[in-house]
């Protein structure tokens, strides 16, 4: 993709992460009509209008480029190009009425075969916060370069988890949070993976990790993350865009691999 298309994917990305942001923020206080839950799991009906919203605005400047996203997927999705969204990040939050939460759209293309981000945004409608970012260049945080942490040592670092939908993935990260608390200067659970991992990139908290997130929850923010000199690595866990990730500052990774190399998880 040339840089001028590039540079049209990041306005529309934008676009369409304001749109549904302004939908989110117009419906926080009121009450949400529920499509279905599980016991960790919730889907709105506002989940799947602002999904729609989110594709019409993108398709508008790309018709031939598919659409990944949580609540709908168009076209194929295998092809060369692809967006990957997630209307609602944060959808209990939202659902509870907690003002965390956000939209993330990313634009994907292959390289040798596998996915790349090539343009990611995340739009926070509560705070009123874009980090935006271009494969190759400096991401931003409402139009200003941003960097991740120089917190060097565990001990100072805040780690921000998720725990993901599925009962079985609790067996999983329990352990990493057990091991992790004693050794760090707080843990925490904040409920949204697009902000998690975009709070690394600004240097707010300094790890992020989650087993059994999903693609669309991740792909912007780890774009945001990397051009913001930020690292994450990703094991994909199962064949429904499910991922083992972890995500830090870039000075982090050798103590973190330590701590928790005691424990039976692979991509530690
Ligand atoms: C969820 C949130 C949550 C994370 C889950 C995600 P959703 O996304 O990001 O923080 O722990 O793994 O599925 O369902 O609100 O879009």
């Amino acid at each position: 993709m040339k840089s001028s298309d590039l540079k049209r994917a990041l306005a529309v990305s934008v676009r369409a992460a304001k749109g549904a942001g302004k939908m989110m923020r117009a419906n926080w206080r009121s009450p949400k009509k529920i499509n279905s839950q599980s016991q960790h799991d919730i889907k709105l009906e506002l989940d799947v209008r602002c999904q729609k919203e989110i594709t019409r605005i993108l398709q508008s400047s790309f018709p031939d480029v598919p659409v990944l996203g949580e609540e709908a997927t168009t076209g194929d999705v295998e092809e060369q190009f692809r967006w990957v969204v997630d209307p609602i990040d944060g959808t209990v939050n939202f659902t509870y009425g907690i003002p965390h939460a956000c939209v993330s759209v990313a634009l994907q293309g292959r390289k040798k075969g596998e996915f790349e981000t090539l343009v990611g945004a995340v739009y926070d409608p509560f705070c009123d916060e874009l980090w935006t970012a271009v494969r190759g260049q400096r991401a931003q945080l409402n139009g200003r370069a941003i960097r991740v942490s120089s917190r060097k040592q565990l001990k100072e670092a805040i780690v921000s988890m998720g725990f993901a939908k599925e009962k079985s993935t609790l067996a999983i990260m329990l352990p990493v949070m057990n091991a992790l608390i004693p050794e760090v200067r707080k843990i925490r659970i904040m409920g949204s993976a697009a902000l998690s991992m975009v709070y690394v990139a600004t240097g707010r908290t300094d790890i992020y990790t989650e087993y059994g997130v999903r693609l669309w929850d991740i792909a912007a923010g780890g774009l945001i993350l990397e051009c913001a000199g930020g690292e994450f690595w990703n094991r994909e866990v199962d064949n429904t865009y499910g991922y083992h990730v972890i995500a830090n500052n870039g000075l982090l990774r050798a103590r973190l691999e330590e701590i928790t190399g005691a424990l039976a998880i692979s991509s530690f």
